[in-house]
């Protein structure tokens, strides 16, 4: 994707120091990054940081006298493709919905006819109080972006709603923005995590899956702009993009229902989770208390979430399985492509090193139904989804 020219707002709020990993984001990809920021911001965080980390002057003084021009708000608006306003406080949404223009900032913002995000971050009482919604409401009614705030800690020392979203989140907000027109839309399931089955009121029965490469896949999917139905097993790992959906289940009973709820609306399934094949035949609601010598639990099989995909497959879907072999694995993945009646399957073995559960790397082959194979080496799981997904990609424009 082509850089950026990206002016970043900073008003005045404590999540203002998340703002500065936020510029990063945007340097790193390559983006050119100018700021501006109101007076209170600047009691937060410092000019120096900012200037040091996007590498330009920063704009906070309407009559400072080192820039070179007396309309630097308007001249700000004109050179930028988009404005990031973050952290949005109850102030400068005000300002900006009534059209209240009395520093650096709020006259930039008012002057700015380009795409404007704005990620609220305020104590959740402000965010609540109707004077706020209504201002809030106004800004997205004349085509302003909404980075929502999420639920979590607050610097108010309270639990709740109006946490700045993660920075991640905005940057990747605004990539979605700038690839929408030049993709197709496509959408797409895909399954993550271990699943765990219950034994009685404490225990279950899991593995040893992380969730990570089926993360990964929906982070490689989302870049590209597809909209992603995430059904997790537990797992402590966050989805950081405003293009995936999440949907957490436990058991694979409840991975089924879930997939099955969103398979028909999707072009492409993935399932990377690792879906117990078998579940206990009663589950105790109490905890067992240990006075037998041996206990054995009876296991009754679980349904194979893949193959009823694919009895109820589009003929324009794509399903993608995966299979973890230890040995015969290339007879096996062979198989269980047949079998599942894929299209393609993505092979792991758990005797190459550095792949497998857990690890941060993986090593696949993936295996298409007309004989198409491509190894891919030892690398990071995020550099092996995008490879998936662009294999992925190859064959969805085919069909
Ligand atoms: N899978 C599924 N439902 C199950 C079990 C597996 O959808 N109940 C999916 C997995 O998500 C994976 C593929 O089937 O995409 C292969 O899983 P794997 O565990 O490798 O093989 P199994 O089919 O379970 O067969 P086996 O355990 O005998 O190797």
């Amino acid at each position: 994707m082509q850089a950026k020219r990206v002016l970043v707002g900073i008003s005045g709020g404590i999540a203002a120091y998340k703002t500065l990993s936020l510029i990063r984001l945007f340097v790193k990809n390559g983006d050119e990054v100018k700021v501006v920021a109101s007076r209170h911001a600047l009691e937060f965080i410092t000019p120096l940081s900012i200037e040091t980390l996007s590498n330009n002057k920063l704009y906070a003084d309407m009559f400072q006298t080192n820039i070179h021009r007396t309309t630097e708000h308007i001249a700000l608006s004109q050179w930028a493709d988009v404005c990031v306003l973050a952290p949005a406080t109850a102030n400068i949404i005000g300002k900006l919905a009534n059209g209240i223009a009395d520093d650096a900032l709020s006259t930039t913002l008012l002057a700015c006819n380009k795409p404007i995000f704005f990620a609220p971050a305020m104590n959740e009482q402000m965010l609540c109080h109707f004077s706020v919604q209504e201002n809030i409401k106004k800004l997205k009614t004349n085509g302003l972006h909404i980075i929502e705030p999420n639920c979590g800690f607050l610097a108010c020392q309270t639990e709740g709603q109006g946490r700045m979203a993660e920075p991640e989140i905005i940057f990747n907000s605004v990539q979605a923005h700038f690839c929408q027109d030049k993709q197709p839309k496509y959408r797409a399931l895909v399954s993550a995590g271990g699943t765990q089955e219950p034994i009685d009121a404490v225990r279950f029965i899991g593995n040893r899956s992380s969730g990570k490469m089926g993360f990964a896949l929906a982070e490689s999917l989302a870049k590209r702009n597809v909209e992603v139905e995430l059904v997790t097993a537990p797992t402590h790992l966050v989805a950081n993009h405003p293009n995936i959906h999440r949907i957490d289940v436990n058991t694979a009973q409840e991975m089924l229902e879930a997939c099955k709820k969103v398979s028909d609306n999707v072009d492409v399934i993935i399932m990377s989770a690792a879906v117990a094949d078998y579940t206990p035949a009663t589950v105790f609601d109490h905890k067992l208390k240990k006075n037998e010598q041996h206990l054995s639990i009876e296991l009754k099989p679980t349904a194979d979430i893949l193959k009823t995909l694919s009895q109820q497959k589009k003929s324009k879907q794509l399903l993608v399985g995966f299979a973890l072999e230890t040995d015969n694995e290339m007879e096996n993945a062979q198989q269980k492509l047949h079998q599942k009646q894929l299209d393609m399957i993505v092979l792991n073995s758990l005797n190459d090193k550095g792949a497998g559960f857990s690890t941060d790397t993986n090593k696949v082959t993936i295996l298409d139904k007309n004989g198409d194979t491509k190894s891919i080496p030892l690398q990071s799981k995020q550099s092996i989804a995008d490879e998936i997904v662009e294999f992925v990609f190859q064959k969805l424009t085919q069909k």
